[in-house]
């Protein structure tokens, strides 16, 4: 995977604008705010579908502007691809897929990959379930277009009955449907991230042992309100009995108390929980190696490299990481941006703004 240019147009604080890339390193140079974040923002949206710093569609359109435009070349299984968002105020996104509109995310998810690492994922071991799942989610769409629609249709369930929930008189009998397929999606969608966790442990706790030459363990476990049930049967009758166990709570507080929403992973390091215990540089390398790990995984599925976007790691994480990260991603491509030019990092150097 290799992405050849990007071009922007009223995206963020760009108003025209276009960069080609080489296929090793390459270095996004320049002072704070001159919109080096922004373009790697401008990329990831065809990898993850969203800003990667969860700002709205119409927050990335340029202060002033109805719309915006953002459009990636990029090289995959020895083909070029075009892929291009455009962005409206007060209206859904448009996306184009080598020049064609295509109306699902599904259609064109997967076909660029990337993987992402900013300062803000030391959440991941800090920060609450929700960045933990985004996590998760953002990775699994990447390389299994099905998860989704999946997905897509959960959401959609889970505010139809949220709104009945918040109605004035909440209907008992439609709470009792929506409940049924919620259990039957969730169990799919619990089913798959449990099983993606899984890879993702054995290869993140590799790498971390790796990172810390073998002197240190890590263990990630998955975390569900369904329990230990097995199969997606299993797993649909669990959510089921706790929707049941939970109806009138819902109704009182009027708002979902569970579900597949609620899935989470744990990171215990020596056996203690990371988020409580770790000083900060454990906690930096759970981070770094549950991303490296996302990547790897993703190259095992599709095998394809992946594009690797380095937002501000010269200077969130100290040299021996840094090496680590540089010497792991050996022959991929990865865009990196710092605020000074750094001669130890090497490859094209490149001055947005
Ligand atoms: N919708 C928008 N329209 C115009 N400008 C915007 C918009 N959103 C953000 N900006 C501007 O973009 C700039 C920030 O860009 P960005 O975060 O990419 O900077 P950066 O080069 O990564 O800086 P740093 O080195 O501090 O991380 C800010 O000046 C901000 O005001
Ligand atoms: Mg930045």
């Amino acid at each position: 995977m290799k992405v050849n240019s990007v071009t922007v147009c009223n995206f963020r604080n760009y108003g025209d604008f276009s960069v080609s890339f080489d296929s090793g390193i390459n270095v996004l140079c320049g002072k704070n705010g001159i919109g080096k974040t922004n373009l790697l923002e401008g990329i990831f949206l065809f990898a993850g579908g969203k800003s990667f710093r969860g700002a709205k569609d119409r927050e990335m359109i340029r202060f002033g502007c109805e719309n915006a435009a953002v459009r990636l070349n990029f090289d995959t299984g020895g083909s070029t691809n075009e892929l291009e968002a455009r962005l409206f105020r007060g209206q859904k996104k448009q996306l184009f897929k080598n020049g064609f509109q295509v109306t699902r995310l599904s259609e064109y998810l997967g076909l660029f990959r990337a993987v992402v690492f900013t300062p803000d994922h030391m959440d991941l071991v800090k920060g609450a379930p929700e960045s933990r799942r985004r996590f998760l989610d953002i990775a699994m769409c990447q390389s299994f277009p099905r998860y989704v629609a999946l997905l897509s249709e959960y959401n959609k369930l889970l505010f139809q009955k949220s709104a009945c929930l918040k109605s004035e008189a909440p209907d008992g009998l439609l709470i009792d449907i929506y409940n049924e397929k919620l259990a039957t999606l969730g169990a799919s969608i619990t089913k798959s991230r449990r099983s993606f966790v899984a890879r993702l442990a054995k290869k993140a706790s590799e790498i971390y042992s790796d990172m810390t030459s073998g002197g240190e363990s890590m263990k990630i476990s998955f975390l569900t309100q369904a329990g230990d049930a097995d199969g997606s049967d299993g797993l649909a009758k669990s959510y089921l009995t706790l929707f049941e166990s939970k109806k009138e709570s819902e109704i009182q507080r009027k708002c979902c108390l569970c579900g597949a929403q609620r899935d989470d992973f744990s990171v215990h390091i020596k056996d203690r929980n990371a988020k409580l215990y770790a000083s900060q540089g454990q906690q930096r390398s759970a981070v770094l190696s549950l991303k490296l790990a996302e990547g790897a995984l993703s190259e095992d599925y599709t095998g394809d490299t992946c594009v690797y976007l380095l937002d501000d790691i010269l200077s969130e994480l100290d040299r021996s990481r840094q090496e680590f990260i540089l010497e792991r991603l050996c022959g991929r491509q990865f865009i990196i941006t710092c605020c000074e030019d750094t001669e130890r990092v090497g490859g094209k150097v490149i001055r947005p703004g």
